[in-house]
């Protein structure tokens, strides 16, 4: 996404709000310290004509001394307190865009708290982070100094060329001369080097992927010793950024010899026309020496009119990123007249023709599934591997939408109801376990962080952690994750269906969440969540017949499609793929 400048800037001014005064504050301030910097040069003129080179100097000296040394003393004051605002200024701007930086880190994090699946499979790690980090830097270095920087060189380049008109027109239309063709200079480097700033923050993210990628997977890199190939890879993507960044950098190389000759010119211009100047008495001396000591305000702004177009190309490329974040709106959201239903659902769940393909799929994941769980029931899925489980259960919380058909949980299709109501009533155990760094109890208790330490081990025990748990160092306040200790798998996955409980959901999901427990634990828990003090429907992925025996119906999948269903005798009495899969798995013809 490409927004003009006016857009972005527009877009820092929203989300300066608040402080949007101090801002204009710290603007002004930079005009006024940078107008106070022509006071010195003005009070030198004045003491060098009066004082030193005038007609009258010596006298002057004798009989005004008290104005010679009111004008030192006003010097110094000035001087001061131009300081005294320089401080002021940059304590303000730094206030302002922290305050801002905070707000907007703010929103990019809710954002991509609240985004769907699809937008998880979108973009990678590595580049959400680098949006949140980097780019927001440059985005903060833009209010913070190059907006700041723009003023500065046109407030001082503005004040220079005013009071040079004061002094001289002639003389100043002669210095100024040159700023056309330094202009033009400055303008092709921007083309030049708008590419290689969004080159540049496209490597850096790549960088940041690979880094990230490493970290969070090292087992694996150590269970295959790829560390070398590993190292030679994050090498390359680093070497790609420095290059980038050499050359981007190389790009100003070319551009600044013109702007330094330019520059250059300027004092020798001055030498000769003002020297001229003088010699025809169109100027004093004491202007003269005001002149060529001002002409860094001239020079410099040039100068830095390079570094300044540099900023705003980065800061362009990278506002481009986070904008693209923080206007990012996902797309299953509550429908505005979305059905309230604030109580605890019945728990029926049915598929009707239900369809479906991933959004950047080419093949439909999921062909004409049809089903009904009755509040209460258990549902049984099996299946091979990559059949359409995962996706199935998915459309149930809605982190996907049916491209066909409806999914209705107690008659109400779930696109229709509003999303935090539909997941409470819901409680899912994923496939991919994910535990966070935090204690057991904290762990359980994710859901519903008001439950008592009682009802903790009484989920604990449901899911038949409760036992392992007691062995540990500190029981339930044990730091897993991590930073903490490690869980074996069997493990994580009895916590992960503890915290599925524990929110006491009139729908129950368990991917998978007993592939890694022993037959003897699997059994536990099957018995306890027939036990379950709350009523409960449960749908259940499981590849072991141990588990999808006692299930009031069993559906089996294959390629997408519901190709058998019925309870565990009436699916022997058919014959076909489930019976072939108890006769595998028991060893024996049934
Ligand atoms: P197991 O968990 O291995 O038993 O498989 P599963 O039955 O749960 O399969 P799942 O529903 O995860 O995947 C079904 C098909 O969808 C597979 O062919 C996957 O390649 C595909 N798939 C899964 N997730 C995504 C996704 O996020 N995007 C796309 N485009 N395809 C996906
Ligand atoms: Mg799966």
């Amino acid at each position: 996404m490409k927004t003009d400048l006016k857009k972005k800037l527009s877009w820092l001014w929203e989300n300066m709000e608040g402080c949007r005064i101090l801002y204009i504050i710290g603007i002004l301030g930079t005009v006024l310290y940078n107008a106070l910097q022509l006071t010195v040069p003005y009070f030198s003129q004045k003491i060098i004509d009066l004082f030193l080179t005038g007609e009258n100097a010596a006298r002057n000296l004798i009989e005004k001394r008290e104005l010679f040394y009111e004008l030192v003393i006003a010097m110094v004051v000035l001087t001061i307190f131009r300081t005294t605002v320089v401080y002021l200024v940059c304590m303000d701007v730094e206030h302002v865009s922290q305050t801002m930086l905070y707000r907007i880190r703010n929103v990019l994090f809710r954002k991509i708290e609240h985004q769907d699946m699809n937008f998880y499979n979108t973009y990678r790690t590595g580049d959400l982070m680098t949006r949140v980090t980097g780019d927001l830097d440059a985005v903060r270095h833009m209010v913070a100094w190059v907006i700041r920087s723009v003023v500065e060189a046109f407030s001082l380049l503005l004040a220079t060329a005013v009071y040079f008109l004061y002094m001289d027109w002639r003389l100043t239309l002669c210095m100024f001369g040159i700023a056309p063709f330094m202009l033009a200079v400055i303008l092709k480097f921007r083309d030049k080097v708008a590419p290689r700033h969004r080159e540049l923050r496209e490597k850096l993210a790549q960088m940041n992927t690979a880094a990230q990628e490493n970290i969070s997977g090292n087992r694996v890199v150590k269970a295959f010793a790829r560390e070398d190939y590993e190292i030679q890879k994050f090498d390359e993507c680093n070497r790609d950024y420095s290059e980038t960044n050499k050359k981007t950098s190389k790009t100003w190389l070319i551009y600044f010899p013109y702007v330094e000759t330019f520059a250059n010119l300027m004092p020798v211009l001055l030498l000769a026309v003002g020297g001229l100047f003088i010699i025809n008495k169109q100027i004093t001396m004491g202007e003269y020496v005001a002149f060529s000591s001002l002409i860094w305000a001239i020079q410099n702004p040039m100068r830095m009119l390079g570094n300044i177009m540099n900023e705003f190309q980065r800061f362009s490329a990278s506002a481009d990123k986070v904008m693209e974040i923080y206007y990012s709106e996902p797309k299953i959201v509550d429908k505005e007249d979305a059905v309230d239903l604030p109580g605890r659902f019945a728990g029926k769940v049915e598929f009707r023709n239900v369809s479906f393909k991933y959004e950047d799929g080419k093949l439909p994941v999921l062909h004409n599934i049809s089903f009904v769980a009755k509040p209460g029931e258990t549902v049984a899925i099996m299946g091979e591997t990559g059949c359409g489980k995962t996706s199935l259960i998915h459309l149930i919380p809605r982190f996907y939408e049916p491209t066909e058909g409806e999914v209705l949980i107690d008659g109400v299709n779930v696109a229709d109801m509003k999303l935090a109501q539909l997941r409470k009533n819901i409680g899912l155990a994923t496939q991919d376990v994910l535990l966070y760094s935090d204690t057991i109890d904290g762990n359980i208790a994710y859901g519903d962080s008001h439950l008592s330490q009682k009802e903790v081990v009484k989920f604990a025990k449901y899911s038949a952690a409760a036992q392992f748990i007691s062995k540990m160092p500190e029981g339930y306040e044990t730091i897993i994750g991590e930073r903490g200790v490690g869980l074996s798998g069997g493990q994580k996955q009895r916590i992960s269906l503890a915290r599925a409980l524990a929110v006491k959901p009139a729908i129950l999901i368990l991917d998978d969440t007993t592939s890694a427990v022993d037959m003897e634990t699997e059994k536990q828990i099957q018995h306890s969540l027939n036990e379950l003090d709350f009523p409960c429907t449960k749908i259940i992925i499981a590849q072991r017949i141990s588990t999808t025996k006692f299930a009031d119906k069993i559906l089996v999948i294959q390629d997408g499609r519901i190709t058998e269903s019925g309870t565990h005798e009436e699916l022997i009495a058919k014959k076909g793929y489930y019976y072939s899969l108890v006769a595998l798995q028991t060893g024996e013809e049934v």
